[in-house]
């Protein structure tokens, strides 16, 4: 696909969720770059209000900023109704935290809270969006989910099975929108650069990938759903991992990952 092409499929506007920092910032920048105008969300106006304001200048971006709390249930439906006048053609719905340790041990408000933010997020921001897109008759949604989607990983438990969610939802989209003129893309890093990243020990995170080069390849990927691995070498070690006999990799992932967190 051309620049002009991309942007006049997915454009002329598209939504980030989670774009105050990490991959989500990434998306914004070459999207920006790719000529759309944005419709940036998170928590931290402040932040969002920087990186508008960066964008306006290195691109004449025009954005319109949403700040919303993903852990309130009724946020997504508050974004679907702030954004009612723009022409959104490409949702990406990126916002996400992890809670990495033994499972026990973790807080259930917080897993609860993570689930809000993961799963019930990108799942009602699909919905509000969907008949949007459809009503514009081409577009796109890209979720933000992770490697960790493919296999249930032990000292990551709760996060891991909120990103299989991510992973089955835009799996089905996949299937219900590519009759629809519609691409769905469920993105699937392993370690990228981001704030989560910074703050885990660097130990267990050797070559982390540039976020803006998981940005760049999802948006140039994003006619290869339903998902895709920005990355050759999480393609093969999951590819390893999730056609190894279960109880193996398990074990395996649960011995080297036991003091994770
Ligand atoms: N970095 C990695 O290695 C990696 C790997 C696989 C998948 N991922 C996924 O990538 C996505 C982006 O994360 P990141 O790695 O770029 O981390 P990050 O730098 O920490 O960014 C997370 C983004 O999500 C937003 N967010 C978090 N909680 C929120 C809430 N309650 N309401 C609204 N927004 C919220 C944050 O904004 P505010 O704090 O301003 O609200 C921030 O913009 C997540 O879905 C994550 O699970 C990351």
């Amino acid at each position: 696909m051309t620049p002009d092409e991309f942007r006049n499929r997915y454009g002329p506007v598209a939504l980030v969720t989670g774009s105050s920092s990490g991959i989500g910032w990434a998306f914004a920048e070459e999207l920006a770059e790719r000529g759309f105008d944005l419709v940036l969300s998170a928590r931290r106006t402040e932040r969002l209000e920087q990186l508008a304001a960066k964008l306006a200048e290195a691109h004449g971006t025009k954005c319109k900023i949403v700040t919303a709390d993903l852990s309130d249930p009724d946020a997504p439906a508050a974004i679907v109704a702030a954004t009612e006048g723009e022409d959104i053609g490409l949702l990406v719905s990126n916002a996400g935290f992890n809670i990495k340790g033994a499972f026990e041990t973790k807080e259930p408000s917080a897993m609860t809270k993570m689930l809000t933010v993961n799963c019930h997020a990108p799942m009602h921001l699909a919905h509000g969006f969907i008949p949007r897109l459809k009503a514009r008759g081409n577009g796109g949604i890209i979720f933000t989910g992770s490697v960790e989607g493919f296999i249930g990983l032990p000292f990551s438990t709760a996060y891991s099975a909120s990103k299989a969610l991510v992973k089955g939802l835009g799996e089905g989209l996949w299937g219900e929108l590519h009759t629809e003129n519609i691409d769905v893309l469920t993105l699937c890093p392993g370690a990228t650069e981001s704030e989560a990243t910074a703050k885990m020990d660097p130990a267990w995170l050797p070559d982390l990938q540039p976020a803006r080069e998981v940005a760049q390849l999802a948006l140039d990927n994003i006619t290869e759903g339903p998902s895709y691995i920005p990355s050759d070498k999480y393609r093969e070690q999951f590819d390893q991992l999730t056609s190894a006999p279960r109880r193996e990799a398990l074990a395996g992932m649960a011995d080297t990952l036991r003091n994770y967190g």
